[in-house]
């Protein structure tokens, strides 16, 4: 009988963590999203706290249980194989919700987590709400709680600063830096919600640890990447555009066919049918079929014909 697989990544998250080149993770909150990512070619994917919770209808402030989050991310896993890094938020809880997270992470194939140093339940970093840090020893009690919980070795722990967030000065954000650096995280992420990338930037001036330094660069869009990895980031996070993306698609979509009743015009600027198929890998069922279905003959598929007149009839 075949041995169930252990899913082997060309790279691990943590190769990737420590390219000395830049690399990208990008946004995915569900498989299909998860997918599209894998296919365009980035070297890995965050599964960001902020899309997932969108993608539900609900609110970036821990709206979502723990559990909610660890199944969604399995789906990705199940529909990719590159690295996964997770929006862990501020760990769903103490260091022994967190030390459970990381196990169950583990167990589904997920590579990494990241966690900010901000009070439970959290606020996404852009929200114009009150933001909290937590204590910095609480913080890095967790961090040796997730790295004596993880399953692999392989497995990534990143440290979230939020200090830049809130309005520490860099000197502080560093002091913190060198506290989860210590307790063991494997990268550290410095977060900030300025325009310009001069807080990031100073802060990698200024880091003197051979952990490596990633970024979002969400607010900051107009820097060059190159600027980037000229200072030294190993990785950068573009963190909600694909759910920034279908957002306007599908309310334009919506707004098209409420105000038309018809899709006649839109059908072109679509995905067909048939390529929702694909993305499933609804080829691979069809093979299944005649290899386990009695009679073992490919032409017993119903799917057959459907993905015919869907290939052919958008
Ligand atoms: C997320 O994608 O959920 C993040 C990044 O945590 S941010 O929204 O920029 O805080
Ligand atoms: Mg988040």
């Amino acid at each position: 009988m075949n041995q169930p697989q252990v899913l082997q990544h060309s790279r691990s998250l943590k190769d990737l963590l420590n390219s000395s080149s830049l690399e990208f993770l990008m946004e995915a909150h569900d498989g299909l999203s998860a997918k599209i990512v894998e296919e365009t070619g980035f070297a890995g994917i965050w599964a960001s706290g902020l899309s997932m919770s969108a993608a539900m209808g609900l609110r970036d402030c821990n709206e979502a249980s723990w559990t909610q989050v660890v199944d969604q991310a399995a789906f990705m896993r199940d529909a990719t194989s590159i690295p996964i890094l997770l929006d862990g938020d501020s760990g769903f809880g103490d260091f022994n919700i967190f030390r459970r997270v990381v196990k169950k992470l583990g167990q589904v194939g997920i590579d990494g987590v990241c966690i900010e140093d901000k009070l439970y339940p959290k606020r996404n970093s852009f929200a114009t709400c009150e933001q909290k840090l937590c204590d910095a020893d609480e913080f890095c009690g967790k961090i040796k709680a997730a790295k004596d919980s993880q399953l692999s070795d392989d497995f990534a722990v990143v440290a979230r600063l939020e200090g830049y967030i809130v309005g520490l000065g860099t000197e502080e954000v560093l002091e913190r830096a060198y506290q989860y650096n210590e307790a063991g995280a494997d990268a550290i992420l410095v977060h900030s919600k300025i325009k310009d990338a001069s807080q990031v930037l100073e802060f990698a001036k200024l880091w003197d640890a051979d952990t490596p330094l990633v970024i979002v660069p969400t607010t900051y869009n107009q820097t060059p990447t190159n600027i980037f990895e000229e200072a030294g980031f190993s990785a950068a996070i573009w963190a909600n555009h694909n759910l920034r993306t279908v957002i306007t698609a599908m309310q334009e979509t919506c707004q098209h066919i409420f105000e038309e009743q018809t899709t006649a015009a839109l059908e072109d600027a679509i995905a067909p049918i048939s390529e929702v198929f694909r993305l499933q890998n609804m080829e691979e069922l069809t093979k299944a079929e005649a290899k386990y279905l009695s009679g073992g003959e490919a032409g017993r598929s119903i799917l057959n014909d459907k993905t015919e007149v869907c290939t052919t009839n958008r």
